[in-house]
């Protein structure tokens, strides 16, 4: 039996699941919870975590990877949120590089990995059951049932999503990185030919997406012809 810590209430499951994952519990530890008073995102950013209407978790992996295959163990765990969605919803999502999950051009889900020494925490967080958001991100934000019409199972997509999960991490673990980063190709329009704009912190560069290096990150061919490798930064399309 895999081992689910589920909470009313957390700061974060990030934080736990790594205070878990330092007293050396075991790979495939879950910690969820209805609602996250402080739920992280990427950059530092805050994860809406509005109680009952989110899926919001942390899972503790522990792969024989090296460390140089996290960037592609988050690409995996997009394409697991991605199989989880269709089995569970009907709805095909897009995968906008690295970890953004995409359905009608808004976003739906969020990928959060951090390593805690040898493991990996991987945090996911879905928009379920939302009928709307802050203003702050109406714009950018949406939701499984605003999607499909209907109010969608979070216990159905929780299941179906640590099975993906698990499929997702042996196929890295078995074919390599090069099976995950074709996979990724094929389902994200983001990866190739995608006219985008990446915010890299200290500068912006506009240009046209050219694919995934070996190492899982994206490569933007500028407008002056030269390749640039983004290991990270926001994607935004060129509309
Ligand atoms: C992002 O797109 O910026 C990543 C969002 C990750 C959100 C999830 S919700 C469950 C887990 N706990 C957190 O505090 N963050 C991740």
């Amino acid at each position: 039996m895999r081992p689910i810590h589920w909470f009313d209430s957390i700061g974060s499951t990030m934080t736990y699941a790594a205070q878990l994952a330092a007293e050396h519990h075991p790979h495939g530890t879950v910690v969820g919870a209805d609602e996250q008073r402080q739920g992280q995102g990427r950059y530092g950013r805050a994860w809406h975590s509005e109680k009952g209407t989110g899926l919001y978790f942390s899972e503790i992996l522990r792969l024989p990877l090296k460390p140089d295959a996290l960037p592609v163990v988050t690409l995996a765990l997009g394409l697991a949120t991605v199989e989880a969605i269709a089995t569970v919803t009907g709805l095909s999502c897009d995968l906008r590089w690295p970890n953004d999950l995409l359905a009608g051009d808004k976003k739906c889900a969020g990928i959060l990995v951090q390593l805690q020494n040898s493991a990996i925490i991987a945090g996911i967080g879905i928009n379920v059951n939302q009928v709307a958001f802050p203003d702050e991100i109406s714009g950018l934000a949406t939701s499984l049932r605003i999607q499909s019409g209907r109010e969608q199972s979070k216990e159905k997509l929780l299941a179906a999503l640590l099975t993906s999960i698990d499929t997702h991490c042996d196929i890295l673990v078995e074919e390599g990185k090069d099976k995950i980063l074709q996979m990724f190709t094929a389902v994200s329009t983001y990866a190739r030919g995608r006219r985008v704009f990446v915010d890299l912190g200290e500068r912006t560069i506009e240009g046209t997406t050219a694919g995934l290096t070996p190492y899982g990150f994206l490569l933007v061919r500028l407008d002056n012809g030269k390749l640039e490798t983004v290991l990270a930064g926001g994607v935004r399309p060129c509309s």
